[in-house]
This record gives structure tokens, C-alpha cells and sequence, in this order.
């Protein structure tokens, strides 16, 4: 018999989330380049609807979203009755393992996938299965091969964080096919507004016609309300009737709602954000490049940057020689990526620092 109360089974085997750093100590101004936020901020209109909400404070929100809902539906051409909304598309992913998976059970995901889903899958109980990747992207032959009689959820980023790589919808599709109609796959397409890419596909069309896909969605990125929570998941009637079975009844806040509508309608905002990334993506990944760093390319709004493993130009040494400039970048090690620095698309400065500073650091003595 315990002492003491213990957490269920697979709780403890949790690392704890660790976000991105937001400040380097000593320095007064710093470039928050390590939560693939968005340099442009939210949409004007998006900041004066949140601040509309300031005279309501003491009223609860709409627990079903409904406006929200129907915004989106309306953004995507989809029905808003089969879309649900949550805390953040963080709060989904962990509805969705709650929903779906049991003690002993299995969630599929890959070597460097997101970390919230080996997070969400052993709160739940169930187990994470890991599935390797090839040149850092996804394979859908090793996914397929890691299936059992116990899968029931396939978590997977497209585009990837913190890799940038991403699947062509054929593969998608050829993903589908291969498993079993009890499998859950979930489609995490937080980057998906950033992708331009003629073979790529959200995953709309495919949960639109079929019974077991799920994708998510966020505005932490390019709509730029991170702070606000904010994420919504479109998927079958039958998935979306489990989600608001256990979902918080009133998961999202009046704030996020009000905000979440005006960000969703102001396509200009979003072009320019998209454009904007475009360009400095670009050409992120070839400065850094001609300066003998790697950069898996990236579809997303951000770049991964692989640094030696010795001769004091590691990725630990770059950390430190960015950090003292205030350039904060994200340490990948917790993703099985100790030798590189992930690193969000800034605003052109703070681009333009980043690899004025790398240059040095690839240029000067060894930092050790
Ligand atoms: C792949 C992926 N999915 C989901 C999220 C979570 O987004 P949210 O802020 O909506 O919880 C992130 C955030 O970094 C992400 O990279």
C-alpha cells in the first residue's frame, strides 16, 4: 500500500515541456527567435477585437465557440459543426489521446515529431511508439511498419517542428491506405499556412472523406495570438462528438474567440505574414548555408540548423555566443537533436544579426 497518493501509470515517465527561452540575462534588447512566433504580430483588428472583450470580464464565453466555428467554416469552406475549438491546438492533441487511447495501448510518432505527443500519449496510459525518419522527414514505410494490434493513434506534424520537413499529400494518402480503419491519424498542421508547396494538402480533403482522420490547426503562428490559446480541429462527426463529450466546457476563453474571428478574416494580414516568410526563409537557409552550416529544408517558419560536434563551433557554443547578442535561438537536444539550433523566421534585423553573428562564430577562433 502507498503513503501517499501516486499519479497513474506513465505520468513519470513524462519529461515535462520545456518552452523556448525568452530572455538572455544582461542584455537589454533581446530577439525571441526560439517559439516559431511570428515576427509580424497579430492582425491590428485581431488586438482591437481581444480588447473589445475588456467590458465583458465577468460573463462567460460561448462554451461551443459557435462564431468562431462558423468564422473558420467559413475561411475553409468547411462545415463549423465538425470543427471544434480548444486552448490551443495543444489542448486537441491531448483531448484526442484522452478520447482515444488506454493503459497498454499504442500512439505512433516520429523520431524528431513534436514533443507534446509522447507527452499527451503517456498521460493517457498508453504507450508512444517512435518511428524513424529519413533525412529528418517522416516515413510513412517505417509508420506503417511500427503499427500493431494496439495503435490506435498515427500524431503526425506536417510540416514537422522542430525538422520543417514535410510530407507530399500522395504520401499522406499512401500513409492512409496503409492503416488500419481503428487508427486515429492526426494531422498536425500547425505550419500549413506557411507551406508553398504545389504537392502539399493540409488534410482537409482527406478528413472530408473519410471516418478516421483528425487535423489540427493553430493561431499561435501565423495569425500570431499565441498568448491567447488558441487552436480548432476539423474531423469526422463521430471524432468530434467524443471531443465535446470531454472537452472543458468552456475551453476557450471570450478573448481568444473574439480575436480568433477578426485574425481569421483578415486574409491580408496573413498574405503579408506568409510573404514575408517566404522571402526571409529563403533566404535564411542559403545565408546559413554558404557559411558550412547544414539547414534541413524547411516548408515551415523556421530553419534547422546542424553545427559540428567539435572544435568549439558546437551548437551549445553557438547558443552561448547568440544568447550574449540577445539572439535566442532553441536548443533541439530534448529532440534527439543535441547538434543543432532551431531558429524561427525573424524580422529582417533580426535575420540579418543572426547571420552576421554566425558568420563570425563560423569565421573567428574556436569558442570551446
Ligand atoms: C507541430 C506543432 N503542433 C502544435 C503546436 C502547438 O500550438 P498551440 O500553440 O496551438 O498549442 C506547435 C507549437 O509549437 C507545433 O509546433
Amino acid at each position: 500500500m502507498s503513503t501517499r497518493p501516486i499519479p497513474r501509470p506513465g505520468i513519470m515517465a513524462i519529461h515535462p515541456y520545456v518552452p523556448g527561452k525568452s530572455s538572455a540575462p544582461g542584455v537589454a534588447k533581446i530577439y525571441k527567435l526560439s517559439s516559431n512566433e511570428t515576427p509580424l504580430g497579430p492582425s491590428p483588428r485581431a488586438t482591437e477585437a481581444f480588447r473589445s472583450v475588456a467590458s465583458h470580464l465577468h460573463d462567460y464565453p460561448d462554451g461551443a465557440a459557435t462564431d468562431l466555428r462558423r468564422a473558420i467554416g467559413r475561411a475553409f469552406g468547411l462545415d463549423p459543426e465538425r470543427i471544434v475549438c480548444g486552448a490551443g491546438s495543444d489542448d486537441l492533441l491531448n483531448l484526442l489521446a484522452r478520447a482515444y487511447l488506454a493503459d497498454d495501448e499504442e500512439a505512433i510518432h516520429t523520431t524528431h515529431g513534436f514533443l507534446v505527443y509522447p507527452i499527451a500519449t503517456l498521460g493517457t496510459g498508453a504507450k508512444p511508439v517512435v518511428a524513424a525518419e529519413t533525412n529528418y522527414t517522416a516515413d510513412v514505410d517505417a509508420i506503417l511498419g511500427a503499427v500493431t494490434e494496439r495503435t490506435r493513434i498515427v500524431f503526425l506534424a506536417n510540416p514537422n517542428n522542430p525538422t520543417g520537413t514535410y510530407l507530399p499529400f500522395d504520401e499522406i494518402r499512401r500513409l492512409h491506405r496503409g492503416l488500419p480503419r481503428r487508427v486515429l491519424l492526426v494531422l498536425d498542421a500547425a505550419y500549413a499556412e506557411y507551406v508553398r508547396r504545389n504537392d502539399y494538402e493540409s488534410g482537409i480533403e482527406l478528413v472530408s472523406g473519410t471516418e478516421n482522420v483528425v487535423m489540427c490547426r493553430t493561431f499561435s503562428k501565423i495569425h500570431g495570438l499565441a498568448a491567447l490559446r488558441l487552436g480548432w480541429m476539423y474531423g469526422p462527426a463521430h471524432v468530434v462528438d467524443a471531443i465535446n463529450r470531454i472537452r472543458g466546457p468552456f475551453n476557450v476563453n471570450a478573448a481568444a474567440i473574439a480575436a480568433g474571428i477578426a485574425a481569421i478574416s483578415d486574409t491580408g494580414h496573413v498574405e503579408r505574414s506568409a510573404a514575408h516568410n517566404e522571402k526571409w526563409l529563403g533566404w535564411l537557409s542559403a545565408e546559413i548555408s554558404k557559411l558550412g552550416l547544414k539547414v534541413t529544408p524547411s516548408a515551415a517558419n523556421f530553419v534547422l540548423i546542424h553545427f559540428r560536434q567539435a572544435d568549439g563551433r558546437t551548437a551549445a557554443d553557438a547558443d552561448r555566443m547568440l544568447t550574449a547578442r540577445g539572439l535566442i535561438l532553441r536548443q533541439v537536444g530534448a529532440y534527439g537533436l543535441p547538434h543543432a539550433l532551431r531558429m524561427s523566421v525573424g524580422t529582417e534585423e533580426a535575420n540579418r544579426l543572426v547571420v552576421a553573428a554566425l558568420a563570425e562564430f563560423m569565421a573567428g577562433p574556436a569558442h570551446g
